[in-house]
């Protein structure tokens, strides 16, 4: 396929750089992730049937994904982040079955339900094959068993290992208070169904089990990164010493849209990075009846309180959270959102069947196998992920200081938001917008380039000069994002190889009326229709 060429040649640079040692945070904020849950990636068999309770296992395994890396190579991406590895609770609860393997009662065993020793192994071994990294939940805020719901939980914890004694724990008391950490941290999460028995991170025996522990499954399993679960449910001194053994890079997963809440973690030296909650949020309600200048605002905040949010994970949708297209499946909102998360600031976090417009509502029905879609590479946001990663991966290999240079607000109203980001020749300039598929057809202005430049609207190959003041003319039409970058900086990559001169994209043009004049057209006939 045409664009994998590059894309290739960009992920060998990037891994020559870092032969042989495991990956720090400089390596990680170039790649781009793409999250598997394996239980719902793909089967062994590479059966497609589509019948599967998504409350109980659907029969993804690790082998499944080995067999199925091509489909997440070719759209571009550079990374996989997937769900945990380690030996869960067996059998069904009021809550469904551990396929999501959240439910850890092992941790020094593999997960024999996704597959053998050799089989993750393999897919390690693949993986780093094709020079792209493996990122690995972990789960240390707790260790689980099934539960009757009957307070307080009577587990027994000689089935644990290693945590096979009471003292090892919080003696239990329910989460109930989302504002007092004391309690958000020491209490259990969510006692239904399961228990989620509250480990005492606080204590140093535990703190010094899961150091070694992580210490090792990095080095057992060559693990490029981790990513902490409920890393806002341990306490705060936790988190450093246990990033630390891991010697890898960390997203610690906090959930909050508050920038203090969450950029303490950064500034305070507690985590490296974690999934950016604070710009979730503004994102969707801009296409859900908001506005993208609270987006812009949003923005500003988090680079003023977060150290650095080339370090955020920058998402759209994950498996805890309801798809976006469960709110509203306009196809071009979804394409404006994912191009935002692609080319924003941090490491790009695209969930499994994000690119297939999934539309599942809260867990566990955004838990759909994505073999329904049968690994369809056509799809719209299919085609839309692969070109963007690549143009990304070009810029990263054009010029290193790319992921470093925080985007540049050119332009935000309540419809759009325009961002330039990185140095002259590799910079990419890209506006997103809410207009939906049913967006009207007009012009805008924006800079990001010098007098002159020749540049390229990459999603539809048209080309253009910026003017005098280095502004580009973008024909918006139906509500698509638009995506610059100058023309030379696609030599020799094979996106765009075929280009033609850009000019309003609408019936107006073969009526030979510019964009301009269209408005003016309508205008006027509105007026006769309403007069
Ligand atoms: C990360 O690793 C690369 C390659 O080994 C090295 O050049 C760079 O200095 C490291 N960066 C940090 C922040 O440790
Ligand atoms: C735990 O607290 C939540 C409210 O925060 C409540 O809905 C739930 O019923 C409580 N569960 C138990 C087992 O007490
Ligand atoms: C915070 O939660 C802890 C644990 O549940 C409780 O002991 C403490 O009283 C709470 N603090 C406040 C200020 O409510
Ligand atoms: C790592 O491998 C060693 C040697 O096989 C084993 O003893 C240890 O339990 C493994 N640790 C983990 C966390 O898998
Ligand atoms: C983040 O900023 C804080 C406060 O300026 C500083 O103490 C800390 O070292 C910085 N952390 C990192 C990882 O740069
Ligand atoms: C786009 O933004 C405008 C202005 O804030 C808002 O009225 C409109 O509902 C938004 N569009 C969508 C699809 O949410
Ligand atoms: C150039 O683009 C900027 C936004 O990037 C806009 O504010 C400005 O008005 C544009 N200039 C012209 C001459 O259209």
């Amino acid at each position: 396929m045409r664009g994998s060429v590059i894309g290739t040649a960009v992920v060998t640079a990037l891994a020559s750089a870092g032969l042989g040692s495991a990956a720090n945070i400089t390596e990680w904020k170039s790649r781009s992730i793409y999250q598997v849950m394996i239980d719902r990636f793909a089967r062994t068999d590479g059966s497609t049937d589509a019948t599967c309770d998504v409350s109980r296992f659907c029969g993804g395994t690790w082998k499944g994904l080995l067999n199925n890396l091509d489909y997440i190579q070719d759209m571009g991406f550079t990374a996989l982040q997937i769900s945990p590895i380690v030996k869960n609770l067996e059998g069904h609860t009021a809550v469904g079955d551990a396929y999501h393997g959240y439910w850890s009662v092992d941790n020094y065993a593999l997960n024999d339900r996704f597959g053998t020793k050799q089989d993750f192994e393999d897919l390690v071994s693949e993986v780093h094959k094709r020079d792209m990294f493996l990122m690995v939940d972990v789960v240390v805020n707790n260790m689980v068993q099934a539960f009757d719901n009957v307070v307080p939980p009577k587990i027994d914890y000689s089935k644990f290992n290693p945590f096979d004694d009471k003292k090892f724990f919080h003696s239990y008391c329910n989460v109930t208070e989302w504002k007092n950490s004391t309690n958000y941290q020491n209490c259990w999460l969510y006692p239904y169904g399961v228990a989620l028995a509250d480990l005492a991170t606080e204590t140093k025996p535990v703190a010094d089990e899961l150091g070694s522990w992580v210490k090792e499954l990095v080095a057992n399993y060559s693990i490029d990164g981790i990513r902490i679960d409920a890393a806002k449910h341990v306490n705060d001194a936790f988190l450093p010493g246990f990033v630390e053994s891991s010697g890898v890079f960390a997203l610690g997963e906090v959930l909050t849209g508050v920038p203090e809440d969450m950029c303490r973690y950064q500034t305070g030296g507690l985590l490296p990075g974690m999934p950016n909650y604070l710009e979730y949020y503004p994102l969707n309600e801009a296409f859900n009846d908001g506005s993208l200048v609270d987006l812009a605002e949003m923005r500003n905040n988090a680079a003023s309180s977060c150290n650095d949010t080339t370090a955020l994970g920058s998402f759209l949708e994950n498996h805890d959270m309801p798809r976006f297209a469960n709110r509203n499946d306009d196809i071009a909102l979804a394409k404006n959102g994912m191009t935002y998360i692609l080319l924003n600031d941090g490491i790009p976090t695209v969930y499994q069947g994000q690119e297939q417009h999934f539309k599942g509502n809260s867990t566990p029905f955004n838990r759909e196998p994505l073999w329904s879609s049968k690994y369809d590479k056509e799809s719209p946001l299919y085609v839309l992920t692969s070109t963007l990663n690549k143009v990304r991966n070009n810029a990263i290999k054009l010029s290193p200081d790319y992921v470093s240079t925080p985007s540049e607000t050119l332009w935000a109203d309540v419809n759009h938001l325009c961002l330039r980001k990185g140095p002259d020749g590799s910079q990419i300039v890209f506006c997103i917008n809410n207009k939906s598929s049913q967006g009207d057809s007009y012009e805008v202005s924006v800079g990001g380039f010098q007098k002159n430049d020749k540049v390229v609207e990459v999603l539809t190959c048209k080309t253009n000069m910026a003017d005098i003041s280095g502004n580009v003319t973008m024909y918006m039409n139906k509500g698509e994002p638009k995506v610059y970058v100058p023309l030379a900086a696609l030599d020799g990559t094979g996106l765009c190889e075929k280009t033609e001169e850009d000019r309003p994209s609408n019936g107006a043009s073969a009526l030979g009326l510019t964009g301009r004049m269209v408005v003016t057209a309508i205008i006027g006939w509105a007026v006769v229709f309403f007069a």
